[in-house]
């Protein structure tokens, strides 16, 4: 049960933060002023790169080898009264990262502070109200079987746009074209992807389905396939 005021209380262990699809412009004041007022932040280089010019504490550089022992770190400071940020790339919740499952587990319960998601950039520059899309991630290191059949269920259902974030390196967009086009998705379905969304060399690339199945240059790992639903004229 949430008690009055709950969230409102001060931050008293550590604060996961959003900070953005990548242009420091989307970082939120929230964002920055935790930040800046914590004695430290975790994050992986390039996502701490992005906040920089913000971080007066320690700064703890986590990478995928070593990530278990920083958050161990990091939970060691926040339990010695140190004011700790853990910063995640976008929001923390678009996907609910396996970063941040490992740190539940290392550090226990977290405050999550919002950011812009890099799908709510792709919802904007597509025109999409998040309502009426389907959001599933590849972009995971668990087996993706489950995940690929409900993409191809929805795809041919067609009730509702579909955003999907691919799997660097192996299921990348045009892979995610076959195996729809395969399952019998029709190949004039629309199908955009966008790359760098907010960074510089930022691109979209609008497609048939079948003509992204066909597709021969590589895309940059961060990448997010947009199908609209059948029907739907973009913006
Ligand atoms: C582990 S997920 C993290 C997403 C992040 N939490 C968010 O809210 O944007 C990483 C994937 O998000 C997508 N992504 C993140 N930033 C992006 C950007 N600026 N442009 C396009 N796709 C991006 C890519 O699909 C990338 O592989």
């Amino acid at each position: 049960m949430r008690s009055p005021g709950a969230g409102m209380a001060e931050p008293s262990g550590i604060d996961v933060v959003g900070i953005g699809p990548g242009d420091p412009r989307y970082l939120t004041v929230r964002g920055r002023e935790l930040i800046a007022a914590a004695d430290c932040v975790a994050g992986f280089r390039s996502v701490l790169t992005v906040v920089a010019e913000h971080i007066r504490g320690e700064q703890l550089v986590l990478d995928y080898r070593t990530q278990a022992d920083g958050l161990r770190t990091l939970a060691q400071r926040a339990a010695a009264g140190m004011r700790c940020v853990l910063c995640a790339h976008g929001d923390p919740s678009f996907p609910g990262s396996e970063l941040l499952a490992l740190a539940r587990q290392t550090c226990g319960p977290l405050r999550l502070v919002p950011g812009v998601s890099s799908v709510q950039i792709a919802c904007a520059r597509a025109g999409l109200a998040m309502e009426d899309t389907l959001f599933i991630t590849l972009h995971k290191r668990a087996d993706l079987a489950g995940d690929r059949e409900e993409l191809r269920a929805a795809a041919l259902a067609g009730r509702r746009h579909l955003i999907v974030l691919p799997r660097p390196w192996d299921v990348m967009p045009a892979a995610l074209a076959r195996d729809l086009v395969h399952a019998g998705v029709p190949s004039d379905r629309a199908a955009i992807v966008y790359e760098r969304l907010t960074l510089e060399g930022e691109a979209e690339w609008r497609y048939r389905l079948g003509d992204l199945a066909q597709e021969t240059q590589g895309f940059s790992d961060l990448s997010i396939v947009v199908i609209p639903r059948p029907g739907y004229t973009l913006r």
